[in-house]
């Protein structure tokens, strides 16, 4: 807990980045940037920023020769003009690739393209992206590698190469497998533990793991379980953090679902803020009124902060979980 005050004007006491013992970010739109609430919320509340598509291959690198940096340096120099760490999401994914990468149909070409997106990438932001998720989403919720163009034409063995060319590209950046549906016990859980054991075994540069915590609140992980996973990442060495958290409440039949919104939030937290080797939170977003969610899940109120900026019980209890951080 810090004595930090509150700056004047926030109506509801000390911000989460001044409360918690582990960094706190979220994921952010640059455009929105330019939006005085927006931009005075974030500076006031987190430590740390992840692009929520702009760092994306389709987005970032969408021709093979063309690179379009503008939306992320924006993002970069925000936070690090306010003293922010960026997390750099994400290099390898199966998802929001440009169609050209789709027509590289030699192992060759796909493995030099991966090679020239990755190192291309992390260098440009080395020693200014302190981390990032190299691979994002390998394995499927049978606990297998996901079919995806990386694993059918270059073999599983893309995996380590990812690590190794982002290590090459900026040797102090932290490294993360980052994936969903992998934070409690059970069958994807553990071939995610078995995956990332692997890479430490083989001495591969991997410092940690994201699970990502989209959470529907009437079938959250235990709390229990979410604590035993993260002992067993941190038990090989790793560090683990939660990458982009929202809970769900459109399922959830509660007489007072943002309180039962809370309790998921808060008790989910609690069960890591003071595991060893848990660095941080990031949340998958600002208010309700900008989340992925409601596309991918229907219309749902998953967020910290409502569409007019004002914190939701979900708020406090995540203060109060990192209050005992
Ligand atoms: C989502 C973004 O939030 C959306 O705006 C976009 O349309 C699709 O991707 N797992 C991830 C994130 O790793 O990159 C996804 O972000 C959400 C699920």
């Amino acid at each position: 807990m810090s004595d930090v005050a509150p700056p004047e004007g926030t109506g509801h006491g000390v911000p989460l980045r001044s409360v918690a013992a582990v960094a706190v970010g979220v994921a952010v739109e640059p455009h929105l940037l330019a939006f005085r609430p927006y931009a005075d919320l974030l500076e006031r509340e987190f430590s740390g920023l992840t692009a929520e598509n702009a760092m994306k291959w389709s987005q970032i690198h969408p021709g093979e020769s063309e690179w379009r940096f503008g939306p992320a340096d924006h993002l970069v120099e925000f936070a690090l003009g306010r003293s922010m760490r960026v997390h750099g999401h994400t290099l390898v994914w199966h998802q929001q690739l440009p169609r050209w990468v789709d027509g590289l149909k030699s192992p060759a070409s796909l493995a030099a393209a991966l090679g020239r997106h990755i190192g291309t990438l992390v260098g440009r932001y080395r020693g200014r992206v302190a981390s990032w998720d190299v691979v994002n989403e390998a394995v499927t919720d049978r606990g297998v590698f996901r079919d995806s163009i990386f694993l059918r034409r270059l073999g599983p063995g893309y995996i380590a190469d990812a690590f190794g060319l982002a290590h090459g590209a900026d040797p102090a950046a932290r490294l993360y497998y980052n994936d969903f549906e992998a934070e409690g016990l059970g069958r994807k859980a553990d071939a995610v533990y078995a995956l990332v054991r692997r890479l430490v075994d083989d001495g591969l540069p991997i410092h940690g793991v994201g699970l990502q915590m989209h959470l529907d609140a009437a079938a959250a992980p235990a709390p229990d379980d979410v604590a035993a996973n993260v002992a067993r990442l941190a038990a090989l060495g790793l560090e683990v953090r939660i990458s982009e958290m929202d809970v769900r409440i459109r399922r959830l039949r509660a007489r007072d679902p943002l309180e039962g919104q809370r309790a998921v939030y808060q008790e989910t937290l609690a069960a890591c803020v003071n595991a060893p080797g848990f660095t941080g939170v990031s949340f998958w977003g600002v208010t309700d009124a900008h989340s992925w969610i409601h596309r991918r899940f229907g219309r749902d109120a998953p967020l910290l902060f409502d569409a007019v900026y004002a914190p939701k019980p979900a708020y406090f209890g995540v203060r109060d979980a990192l209050a005992s951080s």
